[in-house]
């Protein structure tokens, strides 16, 4: 008879998924002979709520990171045995793990199937929703943080008489109260915990590699994860001071900015609070001519290139982030860096850069750009291919005027050309090879 396949389920917020949950579930794995995880972040948790607004597409794509990236600690092949089931991602009623599991059984009737769970969350496993539906179809897996493999005392979930119980104390509780076989995962535990690494995690100095894989703390970093907002009232102060400082056309033009940015960083994945300040204050010098942005930038030590010395209305991407973090009292270093290529953009830029880079030349009030609507409609399918087509009309443009052009304009230029060109590549060599 052929042996019937054998799946882990291994649900969570992982908001974000750790080192830890890799170890656990490997350990399961190993232990119990199991040929398939299947990691299933949950999508709007009934009994956790998940902090810091993070989507749960981005928990998938973190989990992703986590199991596929090129940094992660799975080899080639284990990563064949790891699976992210979007199944409670793309629910659109509260997620209850009963319905998940019942679902996934139902519709696997030849595999088992065990579910992993953590002692922490198994200690409030009778306070979920019909817990007896899930012990009725899977095998519960249990792994302990703590370091003697349960038998220490802790506290239980609520309901029950005795405030603290060991695991097998507990396991023995909820074999009368909710039915099922639950078995202990053996390993040794991991101090890793998603809250601790959600509050130090933007911390300079974050030991990530301790934690995390570098592919997880590089998709953190890129969509601005669990930095705090910026509340309303500071945002909407910055915007009645520069309604007073901005010519009218240029203040609408910076509202436009704002709300398009706002729009991208819907579409993208990135703290909308973050984008419209960038897109706010992306242009907050403006108003000074080109003789005062010299001055500014010679009274504030900030560098002059030669061709800034020929054109210096452009160093307004200079001084703009300078006045943003003086006098607006920004601090957040990704929303400067924004400001300050906005006009030429730079190699690499990460992914807020390239929202305001876009958001500028887009914006509803822009009319005279050729071929804008394409490149409007491509901003929110290929961010990197608008970046690329908005430099390429840009240069058409400065060279038809006979206008001067920054060096970084077309560096930037040849980076985004390249990349374009390489993935067109990739993609086609993958074509030929399915
Ligand atoms: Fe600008
Ligand atoms: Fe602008």
């Amino acid at each position: 008879m052929e042996r019937r396949q054998r799946i882990g389920l291994f649900g969570g917020t992982f908001n974000p998924p750790h080192l830890g949950h890799l170890k656990m579930s490997k350990a399961a794995k190993d232990q119990f002979s199991l040929d398939e995880i299947w990691f299933i972040p949950s999508g709007t948790p009934p009994h956790k709520k998940v902090d810091n607004e993070v989507s749960a597409s981005d928990r998938a794509e973190m989990c992703r990171a986590l199991l596929y990236g090129e940094n992660g600690i799975l080899s080639e092949e284990e990563k064949e045995f790891y699976f992210v089931d979007d199944i409670e991602v793309r629910s659109i009623t509260p997620n209850y793990s009963y319905k998940t599991v019942s679902m996934i059984t139902s519709e696997n009737p030849d595999k088992d199937f065990f579910f992993i769970i953590g002692e922490d969350s198994l200690r409030y496993f009778h306070k979920w929703v019909k817990p007896e539906v899930i012990a009725e179809n899977v095998t519960i897996l249990v792994a302990s943080r703590n370091e003697s493999n349960g038998e220490k005392k802790v506290l239980t979930g609520d309901f029950i008489d005795r405030e603290e119980m060991t695991l097998p104390e507990m396991i023995d509780y909820l074999k009368e109260n909710v039915g099922g076989t639950y078995e202990v995962i053996k390993f040794d535990p991991v101090d890793i915990s998603s809250s601790e690494i959600r509050s130090t995690v933007t911390e300079p100095g974050f030991e990530a590699e301790k934690f995390i894989n570098d592919d997880v703390y590089q998709y953190i970093k890129e969509h601005g994860l669990y930095r705090e907002a910026y509340d309303n009232e500071y945002i909407e102060n910055i915007r009645k001071d520069l309604k007073d400082k901005l010519k009218s056309k240029r203040y609408l033009h910076t509202l436009g900015v704002m709300h398009t940015a706002s729009s991208l960083a819907m579409r993208y994945s990135y703290p909308v609070s973050h984008a419209v300040l960038a897109g706010l204050l992306h242009d907050c010098t403006k108003y000074l001519n080109d003789d005062e942005q010299l001055k500014y930038c010679k009274k504030n030590n900030i560098e002059i290139t030669d061709s800034e010395k020929k054109a210096p209305q452009i160093l307004h991407a200079k001084t703009g982030a300078f006045e943003a973090e003086k006098e607006y009292k920004v601090k957040d270093k990704d929303i400067l860096h924004a400001i300050n290529v906005h006009t030429t953009g730079a190699p690499g830029m990460n992914l807020l850069d390239k929202i305001l880079f876009t958001a500028d030349y887009i914006e509803a009030g822009r009319c005279e750009a050729p071929r804008l609507n394409d490149i409007r409609n491509t901003a929110f399918n290929d961010l990197d291919l608008a970046v690329t087509m908005i430099l390429s009309d840009t240069i058409n443009y400065l060279k038809e005027k006979d206008k001067s052009m920054d060096p970084r304009t077309f560096e930037t230029y040849e980076y985004y050309k390249n990349l374009i060109e390489q993935r067109e590549f990739a993609r086609r060599i993958l074509e030929l090879v399915n």
